[in-house]
């Protein structure tokens, strides 16, 4: 696995996390049987963690907001616990690790997280604790991992919103596939989701914040991977 990395480890991380945010319902009207540690404006909380980590190239605190396509894909597994129970569990980007938390909730037998931000792992840490799960292992950047993590079922939400990740993750969610894992994605329309690769499983006007996403709600998607097309196997092309 690659380690997560960082600029400036912050020492008292978890304190900082606590100390920028408020737990909250991950979702008022939408999604309450999750409780995260949020942060109302999330441009200001950026600076406070450039400030603290020492320097300008700390990453936007993705894990202080509940992400549209996350909520999206944790209002899927509350109620279709069945996608994940009983089974081995890999969220991908999990940011706040929303999605881990509805993912144990229904019944998975254990919930990876992977992230690139160490300050997440310290808020899904504290996330996962505040909801009375355990997450783990937490894992760095996986996606050019090959063979992938062990998962029967591997979860994203929200991670189509740059094009070079899109491409990175839509790989390893097929690799993962030709393991026999079946991967679910939450987006609520971003550019970089390759729609005619997934099959959409259910849609939800999902409340967001007007400062982040210009917009009152986002009617996000739930998707599963498609099947691999035949022509495109391995086995078929060295058949051909
Ligand atoms: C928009 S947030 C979504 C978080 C969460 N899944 C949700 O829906 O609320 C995307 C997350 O992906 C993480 N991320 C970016 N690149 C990553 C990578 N290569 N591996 C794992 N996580 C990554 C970011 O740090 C960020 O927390």
């Amino acid at each position: 696995m690659i380690p997560v990395t960082s600029l400036r480890p912050l020492p008292d991380a978890a304190d900082f996390v606590r100390a920028h945010t408020r737990l909250a319902p991950a979702s008022p009207g939408f999604l309450t049987e999750v409780r995260l540690h949020l942060a109302d404006r999330v441009f200001e909380l950026w600076e406070e963690t450039e400030s603290a980590s020492g320097g300008d190239e700390a990453p936007p605190p993705f894990w202080a907001q509940a992400w549209a396509g996350g909520l999206a894909l944790a209002r899927y597994v509350l109620d279709h616990p069945e996608t994940v129970a009983g089974r081995r569990v890999l969220d991908l980007a999990s940011g706040s690790g929303l999605v881990a938390v509805a993912a144990m909730r229904a019944g998975a037998t254990t919930v990876a997280v992977s992230e690139i931000d160490p300050l997440a792992l310290d808020a899904l840490s504290l996330n996962a604790d505040a909801n009375g799960v355990t997450l783990g292992p937490s894992l760095g950047d996986v996606l050019d991992c090959d063979p992938t993590p062990e998962a029967d079922v591997v979860l994203v939400g929200d991670a189509f919103y740059e094009r070079t990740m899109a491409t990175r993750v839509l790989a390893f969610l097929r690799r993962a596939q030709e393991r026999g894992a079946t991967a679910l994605v939450g987006d609520p329309g971003r550019t970089y989701l390759p729609r005619t690769e997934f099959d959409a499983l259910a849609t939800y006007a999902v409340p967001v914040q007007r400062e982040l996403e210009d917009a009152e709600t986002k009617q996000t998607t739930v998707w599963k991977l498609a099947g691999a097309h035949p022509t495109l196997t391995p086995a078929a092309v060295a058949g051909a």
